[in-house]
């Protein structure tokens, strides 16, 4: 059976039990509180706290998808049997539909079946008495009432509770089926909601409770990499035909090792790439940056972006439309990366240890990521361990945070929104028109570039405004002046400008674009310029468009592979 087969045969099976096919989210989150997607079911955090209602956007209670997931916990594991960053996980959702009996039944059904495979085990909660969690007990029954004979193991909180996943969310038991010594499948039994995070769960030292979830539903996940892995009869998940064709492709003089790190962390970065992710040093860029650069050092050709293109394009076509994308995102990190690598090869080598402050020195001036150090200085990073180089790079944000706030403090300035800077009253309203320009032009170039585009940052100072979006080549006079003219038209048309407050996640949903990197608070401001722009925003805005005056880009460029600027002042 082939990855292709597996994904439908899964997709088919829970179709026919009544669940929805819902098509994976983005790998980059509307939850600001987390930076990937890391499981299937983020996208419907809102169905289980009833914020959102399943039967109104599914027309049905329960769904299932195929969904794009990134975890970046383990990197420095990867390369061994089964570590990855991107994977894809199948999952079947419900959200007050059935519970724990159909949940089981079905699992069993698909594994056994389904797929003819042989379940060796199947854990359940063992319980948490301090949090007045029983032991799962009906699991247990239910999994002996579908076969007699199955082995059912307890396991802790560590193992067999799942979330909340990012600052807060649904949580609860769960059971795990095994097959030839692997964990296959995840069954969640979310009923409680915890105001915290997972990890101050696990300490138990909070004074926060779980709470009975609104609409307890099951919330399923199995690896992809992993099913392939049995049903396809392989040692390990990179003789699956998932990765065969990409480890082929590689030179035979790497090792083994070396080819699964490769085969990763291109499937990541064409992924995160084909969703305008680009390489910098923050955030999701940060993590771009690491995966590419590894692979870099190791002078693999982009052939092995096609490669990974092959793989998925038939489910995921949204890779061939942009494939030449990827490839320039690719080649503008390797021409940065190639100037400063000799440098940073060259000081390495005239380290006579790498601890972690001279591991951070040489990424900061020669962008050497640790994955790089350590692969190439061996034993003289022996000492060298992630957690230390985290460290210094915390330290240093700390630092130039606190610089920046220096800086923009000492002046006097009655505004510092971090896009907004003013000094007097007067800044403040040429500002204050620069910023709804801003957003006028944000909704203009989505209209003339494609809905794709967005904003990637942004500053705005007295003088004019700063724009950056992602995109990746550079923009025609054409274009430039479409864009221009549709958003004059919006300022002709004075436009009310008008502010509602939302939930974070309904504003979304309201189709009110986002600057994901930002992290919002659970309730939001949402600017709307007529039906032209809607925005989540702090402000402040002019009330009405003719206020802006004549808006005018003054200069286009790029800032960095895959992001371009505008500039602009109003007249
Ligand atoms: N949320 C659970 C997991 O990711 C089950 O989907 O393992």
């Amino acid at each position: 059976m082939t990855h292709s087969e597996i994904r439908e045969k899964f997709l088919k099976f829970f179709e026919s039990k009544g669940h929805k096919i819902v098509p994976s989210s983005s790998l980059l989150p509307t939850d600001p509180s987390v930076l990937f997607t890391t499981a299937g079911m983020q996208q419907f955090k809102p169905y289980y706290t009833g914020e959102a209602d399943a039967m109104k956007d599914f027309g049905s209670l329960n769904t299932v998808s195929i969904q794009k997931s990134m975890r970046t916990s383990d990197i420095d594991e990867v390369g061994d049997e089964s570590h990855l960053t991107f994977f894809e996980m199948l999952g079947n959702f419900s959200f007050g539909g059935y519970w724990k009996e159909a949940a089981i039944a079905w699992a069993h059904d698909f594994i056994t079946r389904e797929l003819g495979l042989k379940i060796d085990y199947v854990t359940v909660f063992e319980g948490l008495p301090s949090a007045n969690v029983p032991a799962d007990e009906e699991s247990e029954l239910l999994w002996k009432e579908v076969d007699p004979k199955i082995i059912v193991k307890r396991a802790s909180i560590q193992d067999n509770f799942w979330g909340p996943t990012g600052s807060e969310g649904p949580c609860g038991p769960t059971t795990e089926i095994y097959v030839d010594g692997v964990e296959i499948w995840n069954i969640v039994f979310n009923e409680f909601f915890y105001p915290g995070s997972r990890e101050e769960l696990l300490n138990g030292k909070s004074d926060k409770n779980l709470e009975n979830l609104k609409t307890a539903g099951i919330d399923t996940g199995m690896g992809l990499e992993r099913l392939a892995m049995v049903v396809q009869r392989k040692k390990n998940i990179f003789e699956t035909d998932l990765f065969e064709p990409i480890i082929n492709s590689l030179p035979n003089h790497f090792d083994l090792r070396t080819k699964r790190v490769i085969a990763d962390h291109s499937r990541a970065m064409v992924f995160l790439a084909s969703e305008g992710v680009t390489p910098s040093n923050k955030e999701q860029g940060y993590v771009m940056r690491r995966l590419m650069r590894r692979i870099m050092a190791l002078n693999i050709s982009n052939d092995i972006i096609d490669q990974v293109i092959n793989t998925y394009a038939s489910r995921y076509p949204e890779l061939l439309v942009r494939r030449n994308e990827i490839l320039t995102v690719y080649s503008e990190e390797l021409n940065k990366f190639n100037k400063t690598l000799r440098n940073g090869l060259n000081e390495l080598k005239r380290l006579e240890a790498v601890d972690a402050h001279s591991a951070f020195k040489l990424y900061e001036s020669f962008g050497l990521p640790y994955e790089l150090i350590k692969d190439i200085s061996k034993d003289k990073a022996k000492s060298l361990t992630r957690e230390a180089f985290d460290e210094e790079f915390k330290k240093h944000q700390e630092k130039s945070r606190a610089g920046a706030e220096k800086k923009f403090g000492g002046h006097g300035l009655i505004l510092d929104t971090g896009e907004l800077k003013a000094g007097n009253e007067e800044e403040l309203k040429k500002a204050t028109r620069l910023h709804t320009a801003t957003h006028l032009l944000h909704a203009a170039l989505r209209k003339v570039l494609g809905a794709e585009v967005h904003q990637a940052g942004s500053d705005i100072t007295p003088e004019r405004l700063r724009f950056d979006f992602n995109f990746t080549r550079k923009l025609t006079p054409e274009e430039i002046k479409k864009i221009e003219d549709l958003a004059n038209e919006a300022v002709k048309k004075d436009y009310k400008v008008t502010k509602e407050e939302m939930a974070y996640e309904d504003a979304l949903r309201s189709g009110a674009l986002a600057f994901f990197r930002l992290k919002y608070p659970p309730k939001v401001n949402v600017y709307s310029v007529g039906d032209f722009s809607k925005e989540l925003c702090g402000g402040p805005h002019v009330s009405s468009t003719s206020e802006v005056g004549k808006i005018k880009i003054v200069k286009e460029e790029a800032v960095s592979a895959g992001v371009r600027r505008i500039r602009a002042i109003v007249e």
